[in-house]
């Protein structure tokens, strides 16, 4: 059976969230809306839960979010694009956040990031064919004395090297195969 979460299409002002989101999503939402003292503190929590559903926040769950959280969908979408692990367009099954900024830049970052973009023939913004990884830029991953860096699913990786890269490559590649 497949896992796929039709998506309705719906627009912010006719947006009931019970009838976009699932009820494993609300039951997870409501639970977290338990903990603060007004639903919107809830915003990026409810826009992780959605994200590990989904992959990605697509208009049609940001406005269910923002319905089932008593806030306008502008204000959500604030949160959305403020926070840079949320995903407003769709990702690959892996997702590699490159550091840019300037610890990594000066630790060799141009080419961890050329080997990067000639080994998955992509450009940073863009996935592979088979939709396996995103690349994406970052700013500061907090392990500059660990330049240059990156994240991969949530994971620090430190102190790139190509040797190291290859391997995380080759790593994605064998669990996409296992
Ligand atoms: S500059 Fe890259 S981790 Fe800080």
């Amino acid at each position: 059976m497949s896992n796929v979460i039709p998506i309705k299409q719906v627009d912010e002002q006719n947006v009931n969230y019970r009838d976009v989101l699932s009820a494993k999503e609300i039951e997870l939402i409501e639970h977290e809306c338990a903990l603060y003292e007004i639903r919107p503190a809830a915003a990026i929590d409810a826009l992780q839960i959605v994200q590990q559903q989904r992959r990605w926040i697509s208009d049609e769950s940001l406005y269910a979010i923002a319905n089932m959280l008593g806030m306008s969908a502008t204000e959500l979408e604030g949160v959305a694009t403020f926070y840079n692990l949320i995903y407003r367009q769709p990702v690959g099954e892996h997702v590699i956040h490159l550091c840019d900024s300037v610890s990594c830049w000066l630790h060799d970052f141009k080419t961890i990031a050329d080997h990067l973009r000639q080994t998955l023939k992509i450009e940073f913004g863009q996935t592979t064919k088979d939709g396996k990884i995103t690349l994406l830029p970052n700013v500061c991953l907090g392990c500059c004395d660990k330049a240059p860096a990156l994240m991969l699913d949530g994971e620090l990786v430190e102190s790139l090297t190509i040797e190291s890269i290859d391997k995380l490559l080759q790593r994605l590649s064998g669990a996409n195969n296992a």
